[in-house]
């Protein structure tokens, strides 16, 4: 039987796995499927995904580490796939730097797994998510194409260009055709639905100044003010979740087309340059808050501009992104934040220790503009886990303090008005000290006169 009668016909129904299903643009690729009629199936290690998406999603879940080749071979053979849409992934850029075994492993390793055992399987038709990390830094402001160099300047970017090559290697020597998405800044929900964007610890810009919205505002840092863009802060395109999905499917359908042996590239991005002060404005308007921009220096290794050029997805896949104006993309995350049945891990904060740098409701939180910046703890196996160095923490959110001081009738409301005022400045100053300080009063470590002779020893000394 020829590859394409095995496969059907390019708009035919089809089992689907979809590894990385769990997660967040997984669960919107799995689901947009669904809603062709596809039967999909869910292959992950819900290290970053959930069991609860899966429920919702009302999909089969095989539990496996794709860096198990038997465990993968055990998922893929033997269980008439016919095409596979590869997700799973180590995307967190800052930890791929750190851990690059674990990025590899991942990335590449597990990537390889899976083309194995659907070299075993048969199965031939591929779509693979990759990123505009792998462009690195291209310079200038303009668009880039899927022919501009690929030259990944970080580990996150040459882990996904290496399993590009892998993949172009593999049908060509085995036959079948694959798709490859370059997918750029993703944002947004299908909150009708129930997914969305839910990760314990998240440094994505746009859920982390929905969080700060959340709370009523705060201090946000902006890494990189004099690049050469219009208002000096870092441009990225940012393109909707569900827009990304449908390109998934479009992608799938392409497989089905003839041209065995053959790989093609798209950008999934919208080629609208948005910068990181356009999206905090953005985020006040959708959710009536002042955020206080606190400028910071660049990030090494951050692009001043990655812009896709939409052309070529357009014109060879059909994709024209259609729900990604910037304020859809805000309002549907912005829906996503305030949805009543919240679950306990989204309601986890991120605790970026790099430099002493915290980021906390009310507080400030830094963000840049780069692809996937999510920062989680180093895994075990597959699993989450908080970091002992307290580089990488997570913290339940709590009612606020000031809330309920004045509440109890300890405190006016001017009174707590002007103490937030002073507590912006001070964390914009970086005094998170000061938690310190009521962490060791409630150990019992100190007592309240030694708490503040302590700080007003440390403010005499900063001062000097
Ligand atoms: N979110 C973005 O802005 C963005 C941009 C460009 C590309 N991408 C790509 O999209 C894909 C999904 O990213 P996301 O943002 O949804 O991340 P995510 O962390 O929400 O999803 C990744 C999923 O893969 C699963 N997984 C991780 N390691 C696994 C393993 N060893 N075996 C099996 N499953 C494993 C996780 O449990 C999770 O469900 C990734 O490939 C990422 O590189 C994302």
């Amino acid at each position: 039987m020829s590859y394409l009668a095995r496969s059907g016909e390019p708009g035919g129904l089809m089992k689907v796995l979809v590894t990385g299903g769990a997660g967040y643009v997984g669960s919107h690729v799995v689901w947009t499927l669904q809603q062709a009629g596809h039967e999909v199936v869910i292959l992950d290690d819900l290290s970053t995904g959930h069991r609860s998406t899966v429920e919702r999603l009302d999909a089969t879940l095989e539990e496996v580490d794709l860096r198990d080749p038997d465990a993968a071979r055990r998922v893929v053979v033997g269980k008439g796939f016919e095409a596979v849409c590869h997700l799973a992934a180590f995307p967190l850029v800052p930890e791929c730097e750190r851990a690059p075994e674990q990025a590899w492993g991942i990335n590449v390793s597990g990537g390889l797994n899976l083309l194995d055992a659907c070299r075993e399987a048969g199965l031939r038709r591929f779509v693979f998510t990759s990123s505009a990390a792998v462009y690195g830094n291209p310079g200038g402001t303009g668009t880039i194409s899927e022919r501009s160099a690929s030259n990944a300047v970080s580990v996150y970017g040459r882990t996904k260009a290496a399993l590009e090559d892998a993949l172009r290697d593999h049908i060509r020597a085995y036959g079948g055709r694959a798709v490859i998405l370059r997918v750029f800044n993703v944002g947004g929900s299908n909150v009708d639905a129930g997914i969305g964007e839910d990760h314990a610890i998240e440094t994505h810009l746009i859920p982390r100044l929905l969080e700060v919205a959340a709370h009523g505002g705060g201090g946000v840092e902006v890494f990189g003010t004099d690049y050469s863009t219009e208002d000096g802060s870092a441009v990225r395109d940012y393109v909707h979740v569900m827009d990304v999905a449908r390109a998934h499917l479009l992608a799938l359908e392409r497989t089905g087309i003839a041209g065995d042996g053959e790989t093609d590239v798209f950008n999934v991005g919208t080629g609208t340059p948005t910068s990181v002060r356009e999206v905090v404005s953005c985020v006040d308007s959708t959710c009536g808050t002042s955020l206080d921009v606190v400028e910071r220096q660049r990030r090494v290794g951050d692009p001043a501009s990655l812009v896709a050029d939409p052309t070529e997805a357009r014109q060879e896949l059909g994709f024209t992104a259609t729900r990604s104006a910037l304020e859809e993309i805000v309002q549907s995350a912005w829906a996503w934040t305030q949805r009543e049945d919240r679950s306990a891990s989204s309601r986890l904060r991120a605790v970026d220790g790099n430099g002493g740098r915290t980021a906390r409701p009310s507080a400030r939180v830094a963000v840049s503009a780069s692809d996937p910046g999510r920062l989680r703890a180093p895994r075990d196996s597959g699993r989450l886990r908080s970091s002992g160095s307290g580089r990488v923490t997570a913290m339940r959110r709590s009612p606020r303090f000031g809330e309920m001081a004045r509440r109890r009738g300890f405190i006016t409301e001017d009174a707590l008005t002007t103490a937030l005022d002073l507590q912006r400045k001070r964390s914009a100053a970086g005094e998170s000290h000061k938690l310190l300080g009521i962490i060791l009063l409630e150990m019992g470590a100190i007592d309240s006169t030694q708490l503040i002779d302590t700080l007003r020893q440390m403010n005499t000394t900063a001062r000097r």
